[in-house]
């Protein structure tokens, strides 16, 4: 039997055809966990590891798709360092964002025990899963998570509130971005000790600060989340979306493979970035809602791509949206799988 071709592009093997998964596969468009969310709320299923463990592993069994994302959310990490989060039917809600106080880190004290329920999903998953499917741990960004820790939901998504936050009064944001970034090493340690095979950084909102301040203030921790899973071995997937022209900065240092949002032509991305980093993406989540045709005539021009470029692993470029009609998803992921791409 072939091996599995994620595990084999993350090992820089070479594979016949590209590796695929969706970024939020687990959930969303499955009618298996439409139905389970009518029982059990999505925070509940969340906290149980043998329906987070069956849920993750949906996509595989459903779909086929290469790998498992492990279903939870970047926002545990903030809830165990004490911020509170209502899960309502629209999503997060956020009673107190840390805006509001004086001294917000103050306010914040990590409980790695908080965190027990996704080691016991990790091996549920484990017992669950049959041996070749690689499973991808995962984070929130720093700055995706301080955005939501500050500044709670902005439904514009411009956090200018956080932004003028980091300008305005640096050191206290410095003291949150510590006590985050700690948190969160020890959090990718906790899912690197439970048989994880790859590590994504979630950095939804990299394009709400300029590049600049990214790669002089936020950068620096980006780092030192990628040393804490290569300390386990782990290849980092690194998802920046909205960075634009700031992937030309990354390096070695800062990722194993970067994962390209729809904004940005996969072709051009692979021109400026370091050659020796691999890619992830980029499929513009909203085509899935156009006919097949037209969804085929966009995956054909992947074909060149892949054939210059071996080290990438087939995604979208943001998130599935939860109406994409799922057979279209099941074309998508058919059509990576059945292709000549030879
Ligand atoms: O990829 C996966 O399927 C694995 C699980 C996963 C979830 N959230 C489950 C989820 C992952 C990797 C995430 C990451 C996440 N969470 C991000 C980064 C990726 C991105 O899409 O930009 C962000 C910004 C969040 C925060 C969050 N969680 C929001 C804003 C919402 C509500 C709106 C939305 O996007 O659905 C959630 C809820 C959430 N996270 C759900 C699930 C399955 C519940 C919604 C549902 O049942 O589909």
């Amino acid at each position: 039997m072939q091996k599995n071709p994620f595990l084999a592009v993350i090992n820089n093997e070479q594979t016949q055809r590209p590796p695929i998964w969706m970024m939020r596969q687990a959930g969303r468009v499955l009618p298996r966990y439409r139905k389970l969310t009518q029982v059990t709320p999505f925070r509940k299923i969340m906290a149980n590891p043998k329906l987070a463990a069956e849920v993750t592993l949906m996509p595989i069994e459903d779909v086929g798709m290469d790998a498992a994302i492990l279903f939870s959310d970047i926002l545990v990490v903030p809830e165990a360092l004490g911020v509170k989060v209502d899960w309502t039917s629209e999503g997060p809600s956020f009673p107190t964002p840390l805006l509001s106080m004086e001294r917000p880190a103050d306010s914040l004290h990590f409980e790695l025990n908080d965190l027990n329920h996704v080691a016991e999903t990790l091996d549920e998953i484990q017992r669950q899963k049959s041996p070749e499917t690689p499973v991808i741990g995962f984070c929130g960004g720093i700055l995706t998570c301080l955005c939501y820790m500050l500044g709670g939901r902005d439904k514009s998504m411009q956090f200018t509130d956080v932004v003028r936050y980091l300008y305005t009064n640096r050191e206290e944001a410095t003291l949150i971005l510590e006590k985050l970034t700690s948190a969160t090493e020890s959090y990718v340690h906790l899912q690197a000790a439970h048989g994880i095979n790859a590590f994504q950084i979630f950095e939804s909102f990299a394009g709400t600060i300029s590049v600049e301040l990214y790669s002089s203030i936020i950068m620096p921790y980006i780092r030192r989340i990628t040393a804490a899973a290569r300390s386990h071995g782990l290849p980092v997937i690194f998802f920046p979306k909205g960075f634009g022209v700031g992937i030309k900065t990354l390096t070695k240092e800062d990722c194993d493979f970067v994962s390209i949002d729809w904004h940005t032509p996969i072709v051009e991305a692979r021109k400026m970035i370091d050659p020796e980093l691999g890619l992830q993406g980029n499929l513009e989540p909203r085509l899935l809602f156009a006919s097949k045709k037209d969804i085929e005539k966009q995956l054909k021009t992947y074909i060149p791509f892949f054939r210059e470029n071996p080290k990438w692993i087939f995604n979208l470029g943001h998130g599935l949206l939860k109406d994409t009609p799922l057979e279209n998803v099941q074309f998508v992921t058919e059509w990576v799988k059945n292709t000549d791409w030879q």
